[in-house]
């Protein structure tokens, strides 16, 4: 359903986790995205809560062979393996120009090591213009990537680690391919996050048959886009409940309803992926609707949405 822009403003959209405050909820979600600055011929950013980068790590990576993407029933697969400039060319090449941007950024990074972990999150927050570090310890395809992310210890060891060694807002984005998240969520907790990002893409794979072989030459994917939602939203309301920090909602939110579900269930913001890549206007029109909605059920702030 189509909304026009909200007449007035009236509504007051903003979240704010700790120090730091957003206009609004709708952040753009980390590897469908960008850096941004791709999005800026179709969108002003500056209508965003915010946006996660492009995962970045210490060095640049080109990622997996291809195919590394397919379209699947109600969703996406995409075995992409982090391909990114690396922290040294963000730096250099993407953050002067965001400096004409009034949204919040949050640099999306991961490791193969702890070390590495650390030592990236030690060069991205000597940067001004990064507001927050979301720490992805749950990529599923690259071959190291579920190892942080999948069991309480391990995330407690690397999550106070990069805690250690910066003061920017720290969020820790979760796997959803676990047997319980909420464990998960409370060891990320406790070892100092600030918020977490509830969730990553679900490990799926799609057959060839006439090739008799998988069509992803990463053999499994992560899977994205509407599909994921229902899991997402139960992941969400689980997590929310299980601890004090705030929770980031993703996973198949395409539009403003879908948006609200997740504020109901307990996200305090939510991110937007695969959708971008159908509407890249899809952000902007989220906060549009969500605005309008607001305005009809006499929502003055966000909170009021969290009824559960
Ligand atoms: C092509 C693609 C690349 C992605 N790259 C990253 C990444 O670099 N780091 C990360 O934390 N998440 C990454 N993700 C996961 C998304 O940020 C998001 O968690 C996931 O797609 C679920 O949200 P959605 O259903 O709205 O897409 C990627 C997703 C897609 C589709």
């Amino acid at each position: 359903m189509e909304i026009p822009p909200g007449k007035n403003e009236s509504v007051d959209l903003s979240v704010n986790l700790k120090h730091l405050r957003f206009r609004n909820p709708v952040l753009a979600a980390s590897g469908t995205f960008g850096y941004g600055l791709e999005y800026t011929s179709f969108i002003d950013l500056n209508e965003l809560g915010g946006f996660s980068t492009k995962g970045l790590s210490l060095k640049p990576r080109i990622g997996n062979p291809g195919p590394r993407m397919i379209e699947t029933s109600s969703g996406m697969l995409n075995a992409i393996g982090l391909e990114n400039i690396g922290i040294e060319a963000f730096i250099h090449e993407k953050v002067p120009r965001l400096a004409n941007y009034d949204t919040r950024v949050l640099a999306n990074f991961f490791g193969e090591s702890v070390n590495e972990y650390v030592e990236a999150a030690q060069s991205l927050s000597e940067v001004e213009r990064v507001d927050a570090l979301e720490m992805n310890i749950s990529c599923p395809n690259v071959s190291d990537g579920l190892h942080f992310g999948s069991y309480p210890d391990r995330i407690e060891e690397v999550v106070s680690r990069v805690r250690k060694v910066t003061n920017k807002l720290l969020v820790v984005k979760l796997s959803p391919n676990v047997t319980s998240i909420s464990d998960n969520a409370k060891a990320a907790e406790a070892a100092g996050a600030d918020a977490l990002s509830v969730a990553n893409t679900h490990v799926g794979m799609f057959i060839d048959i006439e090739t008799r072989k998988p069509y992803l030459a990463n053999k499994t994917g992560g899977l994205s886009g509407p599909a994921i939602k229902p899991i997402a939203l139960a992941q969400v309301f689980q997590t929310s409940r299980a601890v004090d920090i705030p929770v980031i909602g993703i996973g198949g939110i395409s539009s403003w309803q879908d948006a609200v579900e997740f504020l109901m269930a307990g996200a305090k913001l939510v991110q937007v992926g695969t959708a971008n890549f159908i509407d890249p206007a899809a952000t902007v029109k989220i906060v549009r609707g969500i605005r309008n909605y607001c305005e009809k059920e006499r929502i003055s702030k966000l909170d009021e949405l969290n009824l559960l």
